[in-house]
């Protein structure tokens, strides 16, 4: 008698990173894969910047059908269809790997992550700096108090920090007020940098007590560096 063996259906799910905003730092490899994709689930500024290379479905990320579309990107893979989740910048940084990650917790599913450029790496270039040793925080899904301890313990050290603030509830001047309110130094060297690879790219070079009083766009990151010094070598 021949074993029979059960086939399990496994879904196969593609993450593609799609870059900071500009079409110059999209991959190659990115627009392939997402030309080939039979459905592309993403928000809708990802959707946006790889909207020309977009031949099957696509659908709308929001806040509020997160799960649900997630959950249908799964169902779609299991029937076999070609499916593309598109995460601005690397899918890996405050993406949507880490949000499909926790859904897809013991269940079939296999996962291939395309990268793309983040905007921590472009805001780490403009900046010139090199970020191995620098901390790195994401407040992007809130902040809570434990995670702004640990950014209050780094700036206490002296670190270089890059951070994703929260536009609605840590924007970059409530950053700065809690860490001056917290014993930092106001004169710590301040960097924002905002719709970074975009048309209207700015980026600031300030100190902690001016970015308490002032607003950014809610695409910004922000790159506080203790030991920076105007004009010496980085
Ligand atoms: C959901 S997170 C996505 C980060 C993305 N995965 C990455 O690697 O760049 C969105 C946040 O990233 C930052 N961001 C994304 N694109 C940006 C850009 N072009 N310029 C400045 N900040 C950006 C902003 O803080 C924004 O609120």
């Amino acid at each position: 008698m021949g074993k029979h063996k059960e086939r399990i259906a496994v879904a196969k799910i593609t993450i593609v990173g799609a870059g900071p905003g500009s079409p110059e730092y999209i991959t190659p490899i990115a627009r392939r894969t997402v030309q080939k994709a039979q459905l592309v689930i993403g928000a809708e500024r990802a959707l946006n910047m790889l909207q020309s290379d977009i031949k099957g479905e696509k659908l709308a990320l929001t806040a509020k059908n997160v799960n649900e579309l997630l959950q249908h990107a799964i169902i779609s893979a299991k029937e076999g269809k070609t499916v593309v989740l598109l995460s601005t910048g690397d899918p890996g940084f405050s993406g949507l790997l880490g949000t499909f990650l926790s859904l897809t917790q013991a269940r079939s599913v296999e996962i291939e992550v395309i990268p793309g450029v983040s905007a921590l790496q472009v805001c780490a270039a403009r900046l010139c700096m090199c970020w191995d040793d620098a901390y790195l925080f994401s407040f992007h899904k809130g902040a809570d108090n434990e995670k702004k301890a640990e950014l209050l313990e780094a700036a206490k050290k002296g670190k270089d920090i890059i951070l994703l603030p929260d536009p609605k509830s840590f924007p970059p001047a409530e950053i700065a007020k809690f860490l001056t309110d917290n014993g930092v130094d106001g004169k710590t060297p301040v960097f924002v940098c905002e719709n970074l690879t975009l048309n209207n790219e700015r980026i600031i070079s300030s100190t902690l007590e001016e970015i308490s009083t002032m607003s950014f766009s809610s695409l910004c990151i922000l790159a506080l560096r203790s030991s920076y010094k105007q004009g010496a070598k980085q």
